[in-house]
């Protein structure tokens, strides 16, 4: 009995142990790693130091890494100024120079000297050169007892002074960004060049193979990859685009390792990643999963069928609204996981037993108690509170961005508001501007489809957003027609906003002719309804108790930072600011009976080939060199590795990231996460969160042997 109690509490010593050895839960900043992280990381295999990572005196990992156009990240690849990024990431460019003679989406895209490089106006890319620590000189005149906007208010005050007064030179820029909801401050000097170019995009059949079925899914084969150029002033500086601009000369570039991973290798991933919220009490984890996910999915399921029917019937419509279900579709796909994965590991329990060691610390200790006192139960109070303001907010909101005539309205209402607020003499060049993006609006519109659309979100809204939640003018409108066909029947067939001819007749009108003609609209008439519902029976009830969220939120922070104090390390939410994050090479459990392995292969490309289809066709070429087992140096024993997984915690903007092994080397090209371990925005659990990553071998063979591109894997160190 007591050798097998000691057997069990040896177990559980050794559980809690490996479990401190995979920690692999925080996005860092890099400046904090050698304080905080580096032990750790050198326990699971690093081989590196911190300094080698983020070094302010040499050229270090850091200097490598850059926030690509603010939405991504990417990396400099050769010491030319080589960039390696997403396909997704570089999609847009891709598509501005594609046209139908030369269909750069479809069949990719290769700069077979450097004067084919193409310019890209307003793409940037942005190195971080330093990162200070201002949050004494930040918040030195903020006083206890200072309501919410008195606090601001002098931290802005002193945030001016400290951006005017930095070390910088003339060519750099300084962002300043809270960190742990407000309790800190940072700093960062950036240098951001404008001038970059696109330099090569596989056919979208290889960089979004598997598309949005296979999006946000593991086992996965994509090669989502493309490359760009930095491009500088001779000096080396930053300079708007000119032709006698050079290639970059970086202060580091990442070599590039052939040699692969192994199950339970380190990798580290660093990159930009933007939001998340970790330090959620239990009942905003509740609300995020049992609520405001399911609302919103339940919308867009509405409307991601309509769209999906009418598109597998017409070829016109599947061009009109490929884009748009693409990114309507990446997000329900992201929150379905987040609900699975938060339920999969009893995500709100998990919650609520960290809850209940913090208040169990925080009552062990008197000055704590004094400071904290109730802190986390008003805010989880606050939460069942917003709860039903945060729900309708969301169906509305959800209501007016999948339905496009209420969004069309939108759109007018700016112009409108726009108008008044910058005088009559600008109206004609806000309207010309308008008129613009309705044109592009409306190229991708089809009025059928919509009025489906209309039809279904609209029946979910006035069942699901209670009466008291809209506006008094839309119940009664509402109870006047018996269901909402007949709504749309009204709406669609009067409507000026169904077309741009219809439109663009309206606008042709002087301002005040138009602008009255328009207030008479149908589609107008009921989205001013719809939108006096929400400003007027739930925004200032939903903004005041927001405000009071994020007040004790920051509170709650501070509080569990000082609970914990000595027994965890903290990092601060995603903010888009360069993070690093590190885990190992590992498959994962997604459901009982089922273990996904680590690593896919070329071999799984073609078992999903579909010839001709829109998302599982495979180039002719790459068939070609698989049936030839042709991959030269970048094969393993005869088979050509593709993607791979890892428990780096990563999110949205980490597309693009960099994937490096124990010694800092370029392993793969981080572009997504498996569906299950999306909840890790809210709720990392090692067990099942993992990212997607494409290994580097894969992208250098497309480059070398399906493109033919030589040049730029020559201008690459690549080690064995
Ligand atoms: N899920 C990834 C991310 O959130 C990739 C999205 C792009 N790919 C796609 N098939 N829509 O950005
Ligand atoms: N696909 C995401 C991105 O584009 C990455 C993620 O959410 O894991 O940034």
């Amino acid at each position: 009995m007591l050798l097998k109690s000691v057997k069990s509490w040896m177990l559980l010593v050794l559980v809690v142990l490996t479990q401190q050895v995979y920690a692999t839960e925080g996005m860092w900043l890099p400046q904090l790693l050698s304080n905080l992280n580096e032990k750790e990381m050198k326990g699971m295999g690093m081989k590196i130091s911190a300094s080698d990572i983020y070094n302010i005196n040499k050229g270090s990992l850091k200097d490598a890494i850059v926030s690509f156009g603010g939405f991504c990240t990417a990396e400099v690849i050769s010491s030319q100024g080589l960039l390696l990024t997403n396909h997704h990431c570089g999609y847009d460019a891709i598509q501005k120079h594609s046209s139908l003679e030369h269909n750069y989406l479809d069949n990719g895209f290769w700069a077979r000297t450097a004067a084919e490089e193409l310019p890209n106006p307003g793409l940037t890319a942005t190195f971080i050169v330093r990162i200070d620590d201002i949050t004494k000189a930040a918040t030195q005149n903020v006083k206890a007892g200072m309501t919410e906007k008195e606090r601001q208010s002098v931290i802005d005050k002193q945030l001016a002074i400290i951006k005017k007064e930095v070390k910088k030179e003339s060519w750099q820029d300084v962002m300043i960004k809270p960190f742990f909801e407000g309790n800190k401050y940072y700093l960062f000097v950036t240098e951001t060049y404008k001038d970059v170019r696109l330099v090569g995009a596989p056919p979208s059949s290889i960089g979004k193979f598997g598309s949005d079925t296979d999006n946000w899914v593991w086992p996965r084969h994509t090669g989502d990859f493309s490359m760009f150029r930095i491009y500088a002033g001779k000096d080396g500086k930053p300079a708007p685009y000119s032709q006698d601009n050079v290639p970059l000369k970086p202060k580091y570039f990442l070599p590039i390792s052939m040699k692969g991973v192994k199950k339970d290798d380190f990798t580290m991933v660093m990159g930009f990643p933007g939001r998340t919220t970790e330090y959620l009490p239990s009942e905003a984890v509740k609300q995020t999963v049992e609520v405001l996910d399911f609302s919103k999915v339940e919308m867009r399921d509405a409307a991601l069928k309509i769209w999906d029917g009418y598109m597998r019937k017409n070829e016109q419509i599947k061009i009109q609204y490929a884009a748009k279900y693409a990114s309507t579709a990446n997000a329900w796909k992201k929150w379905q996981g987040e609900m699975l994965g938060v339920k999969k590991t009893d995500g709100i329990a998990k919650k609520q037993r960290y809850e209940a060691n913090y208040n169990q610390l925080l009552n062990a200790n008197p000055a704590l108690k004094q400071q904290y006192a109730g802190v986390l139960d008003t805010l989880n109070e606050l939460y069942i509170k917003i709860n039903p303001y945060a729900q309708a907010r969301d169906y509305y909101n959800e209501l007016v961005k999948n339905t496009e005539i209420l969004t069309a309205v939108d759109k007018l209402i700016a112009l409108a508001d726009d108008a008044e607020s910058q005088g009559a003499g600008q109206y004609n060049t806000l309207r010309d501007k308008f008129m613009e993006s309705m044109k592009a609006f409306y190229q991708n519109y089809n009025a059928g489809v919509d009025k489906d659309v209309f039809i279904s979100l609209m029946d979910i809204y006035a069942a699901k957003v209670p009466a008291n939640f809209r506006s008094a003018r839309f119940n009664s409108s509402w109870a006047s027609f018996t269901d909402s066909r007949k709504l749309a029947d009204q709406v669609y067939a009067t409507s000026n906003l169904t077309s741009y001819d219809k439109l663009a007749a309206v606008m042709q009108q002087p301002q005040q002719a138009a602008l009255a003609t328009l207030a008479k609209d149908p589609a107008v008439q009921l989205a001013i309804v719809l939108r006096e519902g929400f400003r007027e029976k739930v925004a200032p009830t939903l903004n005041a108790l927001q405000l009071d969220i994020n007040n004790r939120q920051r509170t709650y922070m501070q509080a569990q930072m000082d609970v914990f104090a000595g027994k965890k390390n903290f990092y601060p939410d995603a903010n888009s600011t360069l993070r690093v994050t590190y885990g190992k090479v590992d498959g994962y459990s997604p459901a009982d009976g089922v273990q996904y392995d680590y690593y896919t292969w070329l071999d799984g490309v073609m078992e999903k080939y579909i010839p001709g289809d829109y998302e599982f066709d495979v180039p002719a070429k790459l068939i070609e060199l698989y049936k030839n087992k042709d991959y030269g140096k970048y094969g393993v024993n005869g088979k050509m590795p593709v993607c791979f997984i890892a428990s780096n915690h990563t999110t949205g903007g980490n597309s693009g990231s960099p994937a490096l092994n124990a010694n800092g080397q370029l392993i793969g090209l981080n572009f997504d996460r498996t569906w299950e371990g999306t909840m890790s925005d809210i709720n990392y659990d090692p067990s099942i969160c993992r990212n997607i990553m494409v290994d580097i071998r894969y992208v250098l063979f497309i480059v070398d042997k399906f493109a033919g591109c030589k040049r730029l894997v020559d201008e690459m160190k690549l080690v064995n």
